[in-house]
């Protein structure tokens, strides 16, 4: 066994002043006053800098809360919050356990456990350019806002599974947050702390989650980059109608636009389903409490999809291969399949072609951005 050098008592008082001095380095913020002092934080600015979102024209327009408008020091402050485990019962996982940037704020699981391990019903999803999803968040469009998505995962019990007055306690007794809410949001107060403004907080770093410069987007932009004829065929494979009648992938139907997405929900024949009461997750059905519903989904956006395998809601397809062998079949027969998924002919070339131009909507940019990693 290795001997471990023994440090002498003066040798650790060294050692604890240098760490000392480490910690309280002029990073950091100065703690604030005692709990229970009023207005405790009116010693630290409130000089919110507004934050202008960057994006090209072709990607469509944001919406931005009137009541939440973006600013650096929000956005800082969303940041931490999304990677702080703070937000979960336990201290063992935040936003980002299933929300990764590397795999493009996804987790790499089909279905992902929460805190005590127990597995949700549904896929992470990739919060890829989700400022500009306008019919509904999550797989079956359930939550409208951002604002009102963040409030759920901390009290859901296969996630964070925590109570907000017990988070909200914590974040108050922080020797650091109560001062960035006070810099975000002008709060005199640690009290005024509340969960309100955390979502708004983790809602304003979300809408800065945008991909432009991925090779479809160099393309675009006519930056001197150009498809290989792999890519050229499986994107005409992937937008045009190539063949008379049905026999073609028609992926545009669902998938078109610039955010390779659809807003309307549609069921694409993964599950096979007798009567609307068959399917085993009613998705847009729970939502809208008509049958007939019951089985559609949204159509995700497909950019950095090779990144966040497996796929689908439930994530039953392993690889892109797989979730093409699926669409090339026609699917399950389910009384409300859309009219769009037929079987049509696919060779092994033609296939690999349509994949190869699904990984032009890769962006490591986006999975590589500082400003989107965590601050810990
Ligand atoms: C245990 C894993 C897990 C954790 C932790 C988690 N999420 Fe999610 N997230 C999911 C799943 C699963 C879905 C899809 C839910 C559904 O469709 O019902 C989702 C959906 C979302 C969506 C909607 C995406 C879209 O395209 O509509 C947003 C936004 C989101 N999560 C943000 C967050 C934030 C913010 C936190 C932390 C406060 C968080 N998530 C914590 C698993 C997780
Ligand atoms: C009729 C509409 C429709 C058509 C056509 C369609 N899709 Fe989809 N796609 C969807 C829906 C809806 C989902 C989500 C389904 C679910 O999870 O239950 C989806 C999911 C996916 C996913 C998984 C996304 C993820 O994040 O897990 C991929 C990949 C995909 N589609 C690729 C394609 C390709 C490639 C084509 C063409 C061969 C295609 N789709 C054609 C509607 C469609």
């Amino acid at each position: 066994m290795k001997k471990i050098p023994s440090l002498s008592i003066a040798g650790t008082f060294l050692l604890l002043l240098l760490l000392t001095i480490v910690a309280c380095g002029p990073e950091e913020p100065a703690n604030p006053g005692p709990i229970d002092e009023p207005d405790d934080l009116l010693e630290f600015t409130y000089d919110p800098e507004n934050y202008e979102l960057d994006y090209p024209d072709y990607l469509g327009q944001i919406e931005i809360p009137e009541d939440n408008p973006m600013t650096v020091q929000g956005i800082e402050l969303g940041r931490r919050l999304f990677f702080d485990p703070i937000l979960s019962a336990d201290s063992t996982m935040s936003c980002s356990s299933c929300h990764n940037p590397v795999q493009s704020f996804t987790d790499g699981l089909a279905t992902s456990p929460g805190i005590d391990g127990n597995l949700g019903s549904r896929s992470a999803m990739s919060l890829v350019n989700i400022a500009f999803v306008n019919n509904g968040l999550n797989w079956n469009g359930s939550l409208q806002t951002l604002e009102e998505q963040a409030l759920e995962p901390v009290t859901n019990e296969v996630e964070l599974h925590e109570t907000w007055p017990n988070v909200i306690g914590k974040l108050q007794q922080h020797p650091t947050y109560p001062q960035f809410f006070r810099e975000a949001f002008g709060i005199a107060d640690r009290n005024e702390i509340t969960k309100e403004l955390a979502a708004k907080a983790i809602a304003q770093f979300e809408r800065t989650l945008i991909s432009y410069n991925s090779k479809y987007d160099q393309i675009r932009f006519g930056s001197g980059v150009f498809y290989e004829e792999d890519e050229i065929n499986g994107r005409d494979l992937f937008f045009f109608e190539l063949a008379t009648g049905l026999d073609h992938p028609g992926c545009s139907h669902c998938h078109g636009g610039v955010q390779f997405s659809e807003p309307s929900f549609f069921n694409n024949g993964i599950t096979e389903a007798a009567t609307f009461a068959d399917f085993p997750d009613k998705g847009r059905g729970e939502v809208t409490g008509v049958p007939s519903d019951n089985g559609l989904f949204r159509p995700p956006s497909l950019r950095n999809i090779a990144l966040t395998a497996p796929y689908m809601h439930d994530g039953r397809f392993a690889t892109l291969e797989e979730v093409l062998d699926h669409y090339k079949s026609g699917g399950h027969p389910s009384p409300n399949i859309s009219a769009n998924i037929q079987p049509f002919t696919l060779s092994d070339e033609d296939r690999d072609n349509l994949i190869a131009f699904l990984h032009t909507l890769t962006d490591t940019s986006f999975i590589n951005n500082p400003a989107f990693q965590s601050p810990f």
